[in-house]
């Protein structure tokens, strides 16, 4: 069996993303780490109960640069090969980013290059598009911008709601995130 790849999901919510990748673990990944920039967020429960350590440090206060090589030094500390940001509602520092080139991705719920930053449901029902969906994509310095990886999309039905559709939505991620994860570290 493959070594499996070192992962460390980095997440500031509830964290179903990061249950997914846990609930998907098979031999190209061990996520080994969890980060959170918000101290109680209940994806560092979801995170404990599988066993994985856990890193908590409220951004508050500390610079950007200063906040993420903190984050940095834990990744170093527990040897990781590749990070998954997981509802992370942090801008990163060009450095943290550059350290990271390639081997660190995203889950964002549009079909980009559409709709980056935030409200992704609200825009898409507001334009009339006939389709929602997630993307995955590598992070780079521009926000949601990096060359995306996987894709789903998912019907826009008469009478959605943002939530109704993020729920649809919130599926493909599950199912997405940590295939095209598995698929990234396989070529690490
Ligand atoms: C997801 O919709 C993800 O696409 C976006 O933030 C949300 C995080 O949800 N980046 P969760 O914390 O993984 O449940």
């Amino acid at each position: 069996m493959p070594v499996r790849k070192k992962v460390a999901v980095l997440i500031s919510g509830r964290g179903s993303n990061l249950k997914a990748l846990i609930d998907a673990e098979q031999d190209a990944y061990d996520i080994t780490l969890v980060v959170s920039n918000v101290q109680d967020a209940g994806g560092l429960a979801i995170g404990r109960a599988a066993g994985i350590a856990t890193f908590a440090l409220a951004h508050k206060g500390i610079a950007r640069a200063e906040f993420d090589a903190i984050v940095d030094a834990q990744l170093r500390h527990h040897r990781i090969e590749a990070v998954a940001l997981a509802g992370y509602m942090r801008i990163l520092s060009p450095e943290f980013v550059e350290r990271w080139a390639g081997r660190m991705i995203n889950v964002h719920p549009s079909l980009l290059p559409l709709y980056k930053g935030l409200h992704t449901h609200e825009r898409a029902i507001a334009a009339g598009d006939a389709q929602g969906g997630c993307s995955v994509h590598l992070v780079t310095a521009g926000l949601d911008d990096g060359p995306v990886l996987a894709q789903a999309a998912v019907p826009i039905l008469p009478g959605d709601t943002a939530d109704t559709l993020a729920a649809r939505v919130l599926v493909e991620e599950h199912r997405l995130y940590p295939q095209t994860l598995a698929d990234l570290v396989r070529t690490l």
